[in-house]
């Protein structure tokens, strides 16, 4: 075992998910190891716990991976169960922990941002409650990356991970799991299996799904063909690679191109899905139709008794404070509980835990319930699959029905990518400071009825976060909110969030980009995002 003499990196602060940088950022000398040794710190007491290893598959997943087993083994841990291949979705990661009961888990992933030796890599550390740690854990982690001046290494060599089994390092067993059967066997679990097959066979359901070459492909494979005997040619884009074929693993209508273009054909089936890098987002797509992941979060609450695990019903909903409010509409009918959290799954935690809440989802193609901690790309799929098969309706029909009952919220979110990060906080701090002013304004065909910097207190823990985001809220219905993201790698990401709600059933099947176009207007006007970005457009409409 070797200590290793280090020095500080000031810029290992986690953002909304984890540590992400570019790829070569990770590769420089001592910059893994100061943060998983932080990691460790955070942790305390390391000696005999367990922990679950694994990522998403992409550039310099496996040599990250071999130098924590071996950093691991030199801080004391007592065993690690490892995805073979070192490959472990997010949600299957989430599962494992809480299956096997662990310390919780290491999680390599920079989700949906593009790998390779170009793109980006991340590291999280989950909980052992299988879910992202809350912020105090990620400052506790931070604080240490701050004052690190060791770590320690064992100095074996490298572990196949290819081979199922048990290896010793020292006092310490690392397992090689194949993690594919645990998550389909708790997905059979929840949903009707059965069902679905009758409607694969009888051709009456079908589906496509698109991998986007990341960590799904042997997921989607295992469920989708093997158990409920879906063709092989309609799981697509299904071998992980290790920059995902090039392209960018974000489940949307941008980036999936190739799915967009079959759901858009003649030959369209009845439903198209794609999951991103990790794993935990989804794209729900119908013959010629987007489903909106709010929508899907507010289809999926309105339906939930309909599926077999939570017939029972739920306790309550939460959305991101983002995410439109199409899901508040159905909670308030159905007599449960809505949250609004900040953006991140890491603030659902605690109210899954406390059984406050059991679906829960944000606007950024994540949905998930309480099944694990981590929001879950192939559980949402299934969802709309088994949905489906027992409403024997399209998705356009399930969801246009939905707005009937309920109104519709038109959403877009817009982003300004890769700005000058000290613009972007002008922007921000500029538009804080005029907050007050805004209000009873009269802007365009609206009026201004609040604007507020959005802070949010724990309900379990009491925990406070400030400065999630500015909301502009408006009259008629309607919402404009600004945000920087806590993901990107390279300079800052505006984020505008606009929502329009419009009750009428007449009014509601008009083009989206029409409708939400004088709040796009508005929105620059708002926060003279030409002015401070420079630009007149978002680069990304999603
Ligand atoms: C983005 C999404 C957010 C999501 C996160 C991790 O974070 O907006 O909803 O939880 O990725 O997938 P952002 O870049 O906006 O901070
Ligand atoms: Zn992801």
């Amino acid at each position: 075992m070797k200590t290793v003499k280090t020095s500080p990196f000031t810029d290992q602060e986690p953002g909304t998910s984890g540590l992400r940088k570019q790829t070569k950022h990770f590769q420089q000398a001592h910059y893994l190891e100061n943060f998983v040794q932080s990691i460790f710190s955070a942790i305390g007491n390391t000696v005999g716990k367990t922990l679950v290893l694994g990522g998403d598959g992409r550039f310099f997943n496996v040599p990250a991976i071999q130098t924590i087993i071996k950093m691991a083994a030199a801080n004391g841990f007592s065993r690690l169960l490892i995805g073979q291949n070192g490959i472990l979705s997010t949600p299957a990661a989430s599962l494992l922990i809480r299956k096997y009961k662990t310390d919780g888990g290491i999680i390599l992933s920079a989700s949906h941002n593009p790998g390779g030796q170009n793109g980006d890599f991340g590291i999280k550390y989950n909980t052992p409650n299988g879910g992202p740690a809350p912020e105090k854990v990620t400052e506790a982690i931070y604080q240490n990356t701050l004052s690190i001046s060791e770590y320690k290494i064992e100095s074996n060599e490298d572990i196949n991970l290819d081979t199922l089994g048990q290896t010793q390092i020292n006092d310490m067993t690392v397992e090689i799991i194949d993690s594919v059967s645990d998550y389909a066997d708790m997905m059979e679990d929840i949903y009707d299996f059965e069902l679905i097959k009758q409607g694969v066979k009888s051709k009456t359901l079908s589906l496509c799904f698109d991998a986007m070459h990341a960590v799904t492909g042997p997921y989607a494979r295992e469920i989708f063909i093997n158990r409920l005997g879906l063709d092989a040619s309609l799981v697509i884009n299904s071998i992980p690679l290790e920059d995902f074929g090039g392209g960018h693993p974000d489940p949307n209508q941008a980036h999936a191109e190739e799915l967009m273009k079959i759901m858009n054909s003649d030959q369209a089936p009845d439903l198209g899905a794609a999951s991103d890098g990790d794993g935990d987002r989804n794209m729900i797509l119908g013959q010629n139709f987007f489903v909106t992941p709010s929508d899907s979060l507010a289809v999926m609450s309105a339906n939930i008794t309909e599926i077999k695990a939570y017939k029972a019903g739920i306790s309550g909903v939460a959305r991101s404070m983002p995410t439109s409010q199409a899901v508040d509409k159905v909670a308030e009918k159905l007599g449960i509980p809505c949250y609004e959290t900040p953006t991140g799954w890491k603030f659902f935690g605690n109210l899954l835990d406390a059984n406050k809440i059991a679906l829960c989802g944000e606007e950024s193609f994540g949905t998930g319930s309480n099944h694990i901690r981590e929001k879950d790309g192939i559980w949402a799929v299934l969802f709309w699959l088994n949905l489906l098969a027992i409403k024997k309706q399209s998705v356009e029909k399930i969801v246009s029905s939905h707005w009937t009952i309920y109104g519709r919220h038109y959403y877009g979110r817009h982003d300004y990518e890769a700005i000058d990060s000290n613009s972007a906080n002008k922007l921000m701090m500029t538009l804080r400071e005029k907050l007050t002013g805004l209000i009873s304004k009269k802007v365009g065909d609206y009026t201004i009825t609040d604007a507020c910097d959005f802070a949010y207190t724990d309900p379990i823990d009491g925990s406070i976060s400030a400065k999630q985001g500015i909301i502009i809220q408006l009259n008629p219905d309607a919402r404009i909110i600004f945000r920087l993201s806590g993901t990107g790698t390279q300079g800052a990401t505006l984020r505008v969030y606009l929502e329009k709600y419009e009750a009428d059933s007449n009014k509601q099947s008009f083009d989206t980009t029409q409708v939400l176009e004088p709040l796009a207007e508005l929105s620059k006007t708002i926060a003279d995002i030409v002015h401070f970005t420079g630009r007149t457009s978002a680069d990304v409409i999603t």
